[in-house]
């Protein structure tokens, strides 16, 4: 059932065109109207929101990083990202006007489980993104959009992740749309994008060959970094978790602005960091900040990988090593952007010979808090 392929991590990053294309059908009208009527949840309840929390764990929770940023833009609502293993402990101020969304793969993971109930319990409406049907988690929950990513057997999580990521953009367009707030009427050109992001995932995947030579040659590292801005912060965190699970690196994630208050003491000369780039159209600025912190890796002597949007002429000069990804919306790039970190991580990991669907320690589900 593997299809061919050497392990089920390549063949799910392999199948992600597929699995993005599947959570968005019959999700949107042809008018661009976003049809969420399954996740019963009325336009009123969705108007009565006054709060997000979104609530997770691991590569689920770096998919709620990049809702909050959209929600915010798209609905201007208060959103919050939690840890499932801190919420809970917080004594988070919810009410009946307070939406939490948890995002879980399995539908089982006992933490994300155990911050559902307590949501719950202090009436909070409770919005399930998940990828397994008839799981714990969506059960509980007062409403569930199912991700449809299909079985996923590796332990790394790779299209749930993607397909996460377009669930909460459908959630967060739905929101937008029928609170009718101020980018109510950006809803139809996104979903548009967001139509065409399974082709430009299927392009992104073609170009992955310099990526397996960059990944192979780099046997000798024992850590790396990883820094972004923006949605390319939740991207940095998903590339550096990715090495951890996978090749057993010290990778690290960070917001790119933080370097200097601590991390950019890290660097030495030859230290590799991925640095994710924001388009340099639409949000320049973030552009230009990226571009500074890259000249302040280089300074020290890093080694840069870049992944950066097509025609992106500024970058290319300043780092060792280019991957470049297709156009699209600042919002939807980590669709993107973090294939490349899947297909990097995972042939760290194959050029190390080690077990790519079976990382050592790990379980697909976590069943324990
Ligand atoms: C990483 C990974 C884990 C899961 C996390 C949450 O590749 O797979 O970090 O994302 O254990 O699992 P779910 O989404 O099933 O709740």
């Amino acid at each position: 059932e593997k299809d061919g392929y050497e392990h089920f991590m390549l063949k799910e990053i392999a199948e992600q065109p597929r699995a993005v294309a599947d959570t968005l059908r019959g999700r949107f009208d042809t008018s661009g109207q976003i049809l969420l009527d399954e996740v019963r949840m009325s336009d009123q309840d969705f108007r009565d929101v006054d709060k997000v929390f979104i609530v997770a764990c691991g590569t689920s929770y770096h998919a709620g990083m990049v809702a909050k940023y959209a929600i915010e833009h798209w609905v201007r609502l208060p959103c919050e990202v939690e840890l499932a293993s801190e919420f809970r402990y917080r004594d988070p101020v919810l009410d009946r006007s307070t939406l939490v969304i948890v995002i879980s793969q399995s539908g089982e993971t006992m933490d994300t489980l155990m911050a559902l109930r307590h949501a719950r319990n202090q009436k909070a409406r409770v919005l399930a993104i998940s990828n397994t049907v008839g799981s714990t988690i969506p059960r509980e929950s007062d409403a569930v959009l199912y991700t449809r990513a299909g079985i996923e057997v590796a332990v790394a999580s790779t299209k749930a992740f993607l397909t996460q990521l377009a669930a909460c953009y459908l959630v967060g367009l739905h929101l937008a749309a029928v609170r009718g707030i101020k980018y109510a009427d950006e809803v139809g050109a996104v979903v548009a994008e967001l139509a065409a992001a399974p082709d430009k995932i299927a392009e992104v995947l073609a170009a992955m060959e310099p990526v397996r030579e960059l990944a192979r040659s780099m046997g000798t590292a024992d850590r790396a970094l990883f820094i972004g801005r923006h949605v390319g912060y939740p991207v940095a965190l998903e590339g550096a978790l990715k090495l951890k699970e996978l090749a057993y690196m010290h990778a690290e994630g960070f917001a790119a602005g933080e370097l200097k208050h601590g991390p950019i003491s890290l660097i030495e000369a030859g230290t590799p960091v991925v640095v994710v780039v924001p388009s340099p159209r639409g949000r320049s600025l973030l552009h230009d900040k990226v571009v500074s912190n890259i000249q302040e890796v280089k300074a020290r002597g890093a080694t840069v990988i870049a992944i950066a949007e097509e025609g992106d002429a500024v970058v290319a000069p300043h780092v060792d090593h280019t991957v470049f990804t297709p156009r699209v919306p600042t919002l939807l790039a980590p669709l993107l952007t973090a294939v490349p970190l899947q297909v990097f991580a995972c042939e760290l990991a194959a050029a190390k010979g080690l077990d790519i669907d079976q990382p050592r320690n790990l379980a697909k589900s976590v069943t324990v808090e």
